[in-house]
């Protein structure tokens, strides 16, 4: 895993656009795993900017997001589909064909993860992953404990993850289950680019990459894949020692 500090949170999401925007001009067909949560709005921002001011051209990207709450309607401001509609997909030029965010509502649960599941396999499987890290190490929506091997699923989410997602947003409500990306589809994507910022996220980042790996800290089983870059700012690096 190649580990990049930043001085601050805007140096690190100028540098993981950057980097995605390098992986589109590359491939001729793009296929980008993305995140939700505080982590990547800067990196949404700046590819927003890059596309605005220098050109950058998303039309023959593929997107997939990791996970959806199961339960809230696409136009439901808490979802998942919102937060990118939001962030990114109303911001640039992405075929809104190509952009997929499982459906938490109206599906039944089980058929809709095989269905992601297919549309991945079909477009030939993610370039690169972008990943955020919850407090308790879990990735996607893949709480401490997931099978390593785990697909796409309907999966009950941790209390704290439930209370911090809800104090975040300053929302009343969230529901308690979501459709998440598996662990073996996220260590499927040939690049993974995982980021981090801020102190709260120090402690947990140093046990998912210097810490034993471990289906109790989801993060830690990156370790295994062999295409990670890990972008942090300095407060989440912190307890790393990288000398
Ligand atoms: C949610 C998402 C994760 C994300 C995590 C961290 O639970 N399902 O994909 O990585 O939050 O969020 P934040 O970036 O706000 O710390």
């Amino acid at each position: 895993m190649r580990v990049l500090t930043y001085s601050n949170y805007d140096e690190m999401s100028a540098a993981a656009a950057r980097m995605i925007a390098t992986r589109i001009a590359e491939l001729s067909e793009p296929v980008l795993g993305l995140a939700t949560g505080s982590t990547p709005i800067g990196m949404y921002s700046e590819l927003a900017r890059l596309h605005n001011e220098e050109g950058l051209d998303f039309s023959g990207t593929t997107t997939f997001n990791l996970d959806e709450y199961w339960g809230l309607d696409p136009d439901d401001p808490r979802s998942y589909h919102w937060f990118m509609k939001e962030h990114l997909f109303s911001r640039v030029n992405l075929d809104p064909a190509k952009t997929h965010v499982p459906r938490g509502i109206g599906v039944d649960p089980d058929a809709e993860c095989e269905r992601y599941e297919k549309l991945i396999e079909e477009v030939g499987g993610i370039d690169l992953q972008v990943l955020g890290i919850g407090m308790n190490g879990h990735i996607g929506f893949n709480e401490p404990g997931s099978d390593p091997n785990s697909r796409t699923r309907l999966v009950r989410l941790a209390q704290q993850t439930v209370d911090v997602n809800m104090a975040k947003g300053a929302l009343d409500s969230l529901p308690g289950h979501a459709l998440s990306m598996g662990i073996g589809t996220i260590m499927e994507a040939k690049e993974i680019l995982l980021l981090a910022n801020g102190q709260g996220k120090a402690e947990i980042i140093r046990r998912a990459l210097l810490g034993s790996v471990t289906r109790d800290v989801p993060a830690s089983l990156l370790q295994t894949h062999s295409n990670v870059v890990c972008m942090l700012d300095e407060p989440a690096a912190k307890l790393l020692d990288l000398s």
